[in-house]
């Protein structure tokens, strides 16, 4: 008996399976699973847990189909493999291997990944006696100010967003509080004065708002954190995004609908040309390089 792995077509022994650290299962948890328990060797409830996965898969558009795949007999292949009376199959797949970029490119292929190992067995004094256990609260995810790796909502609204025709999606909580991107904070102008919504833990503390900040310092441009309806962010004078890669992005429409005149405003402008100076040292920032080497 000995735990087994299968990787891409392949088994092979457990501790020589590997995926790429480009993996998106790695990258952004764009990825899904299933736990099927096996006794005397064969798989309990495939046929649910095989219907699960199909329609995870079709919740994330993975298009892998699973019968082509032959899934049913490399599951049973694994379990005669790794011999265990009880055993226990795990089967993750993600959309693939690429590099780092929440939309995937056209061609990706899916990474589909097993191991079979034996059912781990539940403690005697736990089935005597029987477990303590508390409430918690439903924190499922609200904790996105961690910058987690966990981006699996985030890839699929890019990816819905992009599929609309939209570069990218604002999310709104219940009850209209605007709360960041999918991988940008969000900005908007009212009257001159630049408001965005609170630093809680609703959203990413992103260093480049905290940039924006003290360029709105640097410019003598009022400044607001406060939470922001999307009523108030659609009649906005003026809308932008923040982040590393896309440094300050001006937001011209939302929802079909122009932000303003529709073009990109006055103050959004001189945010972007001050943020584009002092990340590369020019102008007045020539000598005032925020790099730490
Ligand atoms: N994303 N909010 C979310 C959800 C983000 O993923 C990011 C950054 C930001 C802006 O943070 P900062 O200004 O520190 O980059 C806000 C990175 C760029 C990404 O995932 O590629």
């Amino acid at each position: 008996m000995q735990e087994v792995a299968y990787v891409n077509g392949v088994f092979c022994p457990m501790d020589q399976a590997k995926v790429s650290i480009n993996d998106r299962g790695f990258q952004y948890g764009d990825s899904i699973y299933e736990v099927i328990a096996a006794y005397a060797g064969r798989p309990f409830q495939l046929e649910a847990h095989l219907d699960r996965l199909r329609a995870s898969l079709e919740a994330l558009s993975i298009p892998l189909d699973l019968s082509t795949l032959k899934i049913e007999s490399v599951i049973r292949e694994g379990l005669r493999r790794c011999g265990f009376e009880e055993a226990m199959a795990y089967i993750q797949i993600s959309r693939g291997e690429a590099p780092r970029s929440h939309i995937p490119p056209a061609d990706i292929r899916p990474t589909i990944v097993m191991t079979f190992r034996a059912l781990p067995p539940v403690s005697p004094a736990l089935r005597k006696h029987g477990a303590s256990i508390m409430t918690a609260p439903e924190i499922r995810w609200a904790k996105c100010y961690i910058k987690a790796t966990t981006l699996l909502p985030n890839v699929l609204t890019r990816m819905q967003a992009r599929a609309a025709g939209f570069h990218d999606a604002i999310y709104v909580a219940d009850g209209g509080d605007v709360r960041e991107g999918t991988s940008s904070n969000v900005a908007l102008v009212r009257d001159g004065r630049l408001i965005f919504p609170c630093r809680d833990q609703s959203i990413l503390h992103g260093v480049t708002l905290l940039t924006v900040t003290e360029c709105a310092a640097h410019l003598d441009i009022p400044w607001d954190e406060r939470p922001v309806n999307v009523r108030e962010l659609l009649t906005a004078d003026e809308v932008f995004l923040t982040s590393t890669t896309e440094e300050v992005l001006p937001v011209t429409r939302i929802d079909g609908n122009p932000i303003g005149d529709g073009e990109v405003g006055p103050i959004t402008r001189r945010m972007m040309e001050t943020y584009a100076d002092l990340t590369r040292g020019r102008g007045v920032f020539e000598n005032r390089l925020r790099h730490s080497a």
